[in-house]
């Protein structure tokens, strides 16, 4: 009997134990899960947090996608994104096609960000910004790709030494560049009940002349808006780390040359004059100028994004209504907002949300496309979705699972949309496979067919390759039967046009197919014992060195971007 009471002892305070390390360790993160009932497989995560593909041709690695929702009204054109996330081993540029097919992945740049095609003298390239994020705000440059994927112009902050920020970079239609820079200055913070000494990031925009490098224009939030307005919580504050009071997180210019600015930390969509500086009205915010007199909700934005004019009257933004462990609404929409400018009249017309209702606690961006559809990027919520003027989902795809979103473990700051047309200095990649030949080019947008041609005369110097197969590109990687490909000594593989022209050809390769399926039982006993030996010397490491929460800090890929 007495050995039973022991027994029961033990198992209540062990119990005990594991309701209190749940109770502590479990329930903070569980309410970080945003588990609905209805989700499908892929949002619970049955195919892990942040899902992807690999391919038999090359080494390449792309996330795989959830496409919840596709409608042939959705643009035509790609997708561009720039995923990266603690589930991510490299972060990338990424193009999708309009069926969620990659057709571009780079992973040479490391972090980068606001990545999209913007034209320049009347030429389309691919830009973005790379550098290292620090404190939620870049330390980098922008960049502008050609369409043979290399570099042709580097643009950096003008003026005292700045370095170049990750939230905007948008090319004007002049020719010039409009980019944000944080620049710590020295600032008293009592206001904010922060130190009288402290230190701020001032929130700073330039606009440059990318040709010459002219410094044409240069704001400094500092100069025109009280440390009051921000919404911030006051952490810090010294040189170590400054008070990020303001935020620039996106600007814009209009026709009359005014800038359009959007401050996330303070809650504001600001004009400011381009000649003076001055700050011409504020929507949104404690300096709010509008009155919303249909009780519409047109200021009720918090820590936004991507404030844009959409034709002379109407702004666009995300309204994010969260940051992290803080969420002033219960989800995250694109807003369309009206103003009377004159009479300070706002208004809002639609709201854009998802049809999960997903809530972005960082970046994320809304895009007016050329056929009139809206197209949002959901930031720290691996998600886009495209919807009618009228705010009507068309399509809606995921690149991460829903139920772990807060958990960053897949991000991208935007997505947008555009045309593209991409030929890489790289040679397309084949290999055989049993009885097929996989092949795929990354970064050629035009190739429409494969062509399969076959030599015997490996001697030779310049062997005769006749034509063994043809094979219409699907998708990034194509299969073209070859059931006799081994009667011959080699082959290549050529991308042809539309028009039948060859854009490229794979290096010339030996027919030595690579066996499938008959792995042996030796090769099946050798890898569960590895993999069990690496599962045993990670538990060992594990218990040595520490927690989950220490390593995760250490984790140095991944930072949010607010
Ligand atoms: C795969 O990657 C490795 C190392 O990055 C490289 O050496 C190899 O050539 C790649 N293979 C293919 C098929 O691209
Ligand atoms: C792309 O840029 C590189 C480097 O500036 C240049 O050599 C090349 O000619 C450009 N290619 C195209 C297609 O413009
Ligand atoms: C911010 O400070 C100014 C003085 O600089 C004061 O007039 C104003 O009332 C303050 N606003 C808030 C919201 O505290
Ligand atoms: C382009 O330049 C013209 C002439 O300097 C100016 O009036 C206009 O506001 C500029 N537009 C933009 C978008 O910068
Ligand atoms: C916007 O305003 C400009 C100048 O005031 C005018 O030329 C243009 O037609 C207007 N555009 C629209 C769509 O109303």
């Amino acid at each position: 009997m007495r050995h039973n009471q022991a027994l029961r002892l033990t198992g209540c305070i062990a119990a005990a134990a594991v309701l209190a390390m749940l109770y502590t360790f479990g329930v903070p993160q569980l309410a970080r899960f945003r588990f609905r009932s209805d989700l499908p497989p892929y949002d619970w995560g049955v195919y892990g947090a942040a899902p992807s593909r690999s391919y038999l041709s090359c080494n390449l690695t792309t996330p795989r996608l959830e496409i919840l929702q596709w409608d042939s009204r959705c643009d035509s054109g790609f997708t561009f994104l720039a995923p990266r996330g603690f589930s991510v081993a490299k972060p990338s540029l990424l193009i999708l096609d309009a069926q969620g097919e990659p057709v571009w992945v780079d992973y040479s740049w490391g972090e980068v960000q606001d990545f999209k095609v913007q034209q320049f003298k009347g030429k389309d390239y691919l830009t973005f910004w790379a550098g290292v994020e620090i404190d939620i705000h870049g330390q980098g440059s922008w960049y502008m790709l050609n369409t043979s994927y290399q570099i042709q112009y580097r643009i950096s902050p003008m003026g005292k030494i700045l370095s170049g920020d990750l939230h905007e970079f948008q090319i004007t239609d002049n020719d010039t560049a409009l980019v944000t820079i944080y620049d710590s200055i020295p600032f008293d913070l009592s206001a904010v009940g922060g130190p009288s000494s402290g230190w701020i990031y001032d929130g700073l925009f330039q606009e440059i002349d990318i040709m010459t490098g002219e410094l044409l224009f240069e704001w400094r939030a500092s100069e025109h808006y009280p440390i009051n307005s921000t919404f911030w919580p006051m952490v810090g504050g010294d040189i170590s780390k400054p008070f990020d009071a303001f935020h620039i997180n996106s600007v814009d210019k209009d026709a009359q040359g005014n800038y359009l600015v959007s401050m996330r930390h303070t809650y504001t969509v600001s004009n400011i004059d381009g000649k003076t500086g001055a700050v011409l009205w504020t929507l949104g915010g404690r300096l709010n100028d509008f009155t919303d007199v249909a009780d519409s909700g047109a200021t009720d934005f918090s820590w936004q994004h991507d404030a844009r004019w959409w034709g002379n009257n109407t702004i666009t933004l995300l309204n994010n209504a969260a940051r992290e462990y803080d969420s002033p609404g219960p989800y995250s929409y694109g807003m369309s907002i009206q103003l009377d400018v004159e009479a300070r009249h706002a208004t809002l017309q639609t709201i854009f949300s998802d049809s999960q209702k997903v809530l972005a606690t960082s970046q994320g961006n809304l895009q007016v496309l050329e056929n009139g559809n809206i197209f949002v990027g959901w930031g720290h919520s691996a998600a886009f979705t495209e919807f009618t003027p009228e705010g009507e989902i068309l399509c809606d795809v995921h690149f991460g699972a829903s139920a772990y979103y807060s958990f960053g473990r897949i991000v991208s700051y935007r997505i947008l949309k555009g045309t593209w047309s991409g030929l890489p200095l790289t040679e397309p990649k084949a290999k055989i496979i049993g009885d097929g030949v996989y092949v795929s080019w990354n970064g050629a947008t035009e190739v429409w067919e494969w062509q399969l041609k076959v030599s015997d005369q490996s001697q030779s110097e310049n062997p005769t390759f006749s034509t063994l197969g043809k094979a219409r590109k699907i998708g990034f990687e194509t299969r073209i039967s070859a059931p006799n490909i081994n009667q011959y000594r080699e082959f290549r593989v050529a991308a042809l046009d539309a028009h039948g022209m060859v854009l490229g050809e794979t290096e010339t390769i030996k027919t030595e197919a690579i066996p499938i399926g008959n792995i042996s039982n030796f090769q099946i006993l050798l890898t569960a014992t590895l993999i069990s030996s690496a599962c045993l010397a990670f538990w060992g490491f594990w218990k040595r060195y520490g927690s989950y929460r220490t390593w995760l800090w250490k984790y140095k890929t991944y930072h949010i971007v607010h």
